[in-house]
């Protein structure tokens, strides 16, 4: 079985002082985990990590990546300046980039494109909204958002790490149930497979509102390969707990 992959999504959350402080903590309790760690942090910070974060069993990843290789694209971030900085991963099409940033399936596609392009591994979130569970949709827009990533990557697509975040379990403490949760996991399992030979290799992690006390049980569902974590990656305890149930 292939090893769970645990990644933090800082957000816009973090100070020099905090970052290292909380890094310490982490290292201090990790010992030698038995799934993949990662953290993404606001890119600003990617120096920093890339000095802490060296020799260490935790990877570094960013939020964002530009679409574009280089040059007049003010305040975006290229893949190959992500690569000078040892970034390993790369968030795409997070929620609240479709959300605040009105960041498209093909723009998301694009990036994903662009990272890989660059030897980083994007981790292509997608998800449904409140409004769109009810209506019965989920599956529709967790298809079509995957969908437009596959068609623009091809066999590319066995690179890549899925991960699904329920927009309305973002932030709000309400977790998908594990049922909920491995049902689309199976569909996305499903789609990526109609799309490569080695979709069993894919990771697909669940996201929102994942804690200590209910990561055990969400990582134990058969297409739920690790975890996208907000809040609880922001206090090493917490963060540390959810990577000691990642077995
Ligand atoms: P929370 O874990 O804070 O709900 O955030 C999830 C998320 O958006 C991770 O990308």
């Amino acid at each position: 079985m292939k090893k769970k992959l645990i990644a933090g999504n800082w957000k816009m959350n973090g100070s020099l002082a905090g970052n290292e402080t909380l890094v310490k903590g982490l290292l201090a309790g990790l010992g030698s985990p038995a799934c993949h760690v990662a953290l993404c942090v606001p890119s600003i910070y990617l120096a920093q990590m890339q000095a802490l974060l060296n020799g260490s069993a935790i990877d570094v990843g960013a939020q964002d990546v530009s679409p574009h290789e280089v040059g007049a694209y003010t305040g975006e971030i290229s893949g190959a300046m992500l690569n000078e900085f040892g970034t390993r991963y790369v968030l795409v099409g997070h929620s609240e980039r479709r959300q605040y940033h009105f960041e498209t399936d093909a723009l998301v596609a694009s990036k994903a494109q662009r990272a890989l392009a660059c030897g980083i591994t994007p981790i292509v979130c997608v998800g449904e909204t409140l409004a769109e569970r009810e209506a019965g949709k989920t599956e529709e827009v967790v298809k079509r958002q995957l969908a437009a990533v596959i068609h623009t990557n091809g066999h590319c697509i066995s690179e890549i790490v899925v991960a699904y975040e329920p927009v309305w379990a973002i932030g709000t403490g309400k977790t998908a149930s594990v049922e909920q949760a491995q049902q689309v996991h199976a569909v996305l399992r499903a789609q990526l497979k109609a799309a490569t030979p080695q979709a069993d290799r894919i990771h697909i992690l669940y996201g929102g509102s994942m804690n200590a006390a209910n990561a055990a049980q969400l990582l134990a569902q058969p297409d739920i390969d690790g975890g996208l974590v907000g809040g609880a990656s922001l206090k090493a305890a917490d963060f540390l707990s959810i990577i000691a149930s990642a077995l």
